[in-house]
Formats: structure tokens, sequence, C-alpha cells
């Protein structure tokens, strides 16, 4: 009983740290929910920087605001990569990719950085 308490604490103090700047499951659409894990699963090493120790990120920060908010540019983007992205066109399904946006368009946009752009 007080092992089991103690894991389930651990394992909720993980989560926390690592999902602190997304949208709160219980606020997500279950199409949402389901593009979080797919978005956590093959997009997450490259777009989102977990600790303060990762190296930088690969990718630019993602929310609804990339690429203008244009849903239809995201779908093309994530189907066909650019020239520094794969595409994921025969990796997921339409529907999926569908999923993967919805959770896109549920982030919000990174507060600007105090830094100077590289
Ligand atoms: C191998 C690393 C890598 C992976 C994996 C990856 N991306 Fe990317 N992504 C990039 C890079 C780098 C760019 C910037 C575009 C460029 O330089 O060609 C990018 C750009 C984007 C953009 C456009 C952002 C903008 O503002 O221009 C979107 C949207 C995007 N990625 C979504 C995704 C999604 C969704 C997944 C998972 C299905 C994913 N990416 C997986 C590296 C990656």
């Amino acid at each position: 009983m007080r092992r089991t308490t103690g894991i389930a604490l651990l394992a909720g103090g993980i989560g926390a740290a690592a999902a602190q700047p997304f949208p709160a499951a219980g606020t997500l659409t279950p199409q949402q929910l389901q593009g979080r894990n797919l978005f956590n699963q093959s997009c997450m090493v490259c777009h989102v920087k977990l600790q303060i120790t990762s190296p930088a990120k690969y990718g630019p920060d993602l929310s609804g605001k990339a690429l203008g908010g244009d849903e239809a540019l995201m779908r093309e983007v994530i189907s066909n990569g650019t020239p520094n992205m794969p595409g994921f066109k025969y990796h997921f399904e339409p529907d999926q990719i569908d999923a993967i946006v919805a959770y896109l368009k549920a982030l919000p946009a990174p507060a600007p950085s105090p830094s100077p752009p590289r």
C-alpha cells in the first residue's frame, strides 16, 4: 500500500515536470489526446527541449500558431517533411495526422524568448 503510493507520487512528479508547458490532459478532446500521444512518440525528440540540461532543440517550438496557424500547411509539413524534417505520410494514417494537428492547435504559443534570435 505505502509502496504503491510512493511510486504513484513519483510517476506523477515526472509526468508533471515533463508535461508542464502543455495543456492539462483533462482539457483535451479524445482526438487531441491521441495526437498528443503520437506527438510525444514521434515529434518531441526534435521539437521539445525536455530538460534545462538537454542539448538545443533541433526543430522549432510548435504551437497552434506554427505556420501561421494554417492547419492545411501543418498537415502538408507533417506528411511530406521539409529539407530538415522527415515526412510522416507513410508512418501515420491521415486521421492520425489530423489528430496531431488538432493537438498542435491546442498548444499555446511559447513566451517570446529574452535571448536574441540565433
Ligand atoms: C528529425 C527531427 C524532427 C522530427 C522527428 C520532427 N520534426 Fe518537425 N521540424 C524539424 C525541423 C528541423 C523543422 C524546421 C524546418 C526545417 O528546417 O526544414 C521542423 C518543422 C516543423 C513544423 C513547421 C514549424 C514552423 O513554424 O515552421 C511543423 C508544424 C512540424 N515540424 C511538426 C512536426 C510533427 C507534428 C512531427 C511529428 C510527427 C515532427 N515535426 C517531427 C525537425 C523534426
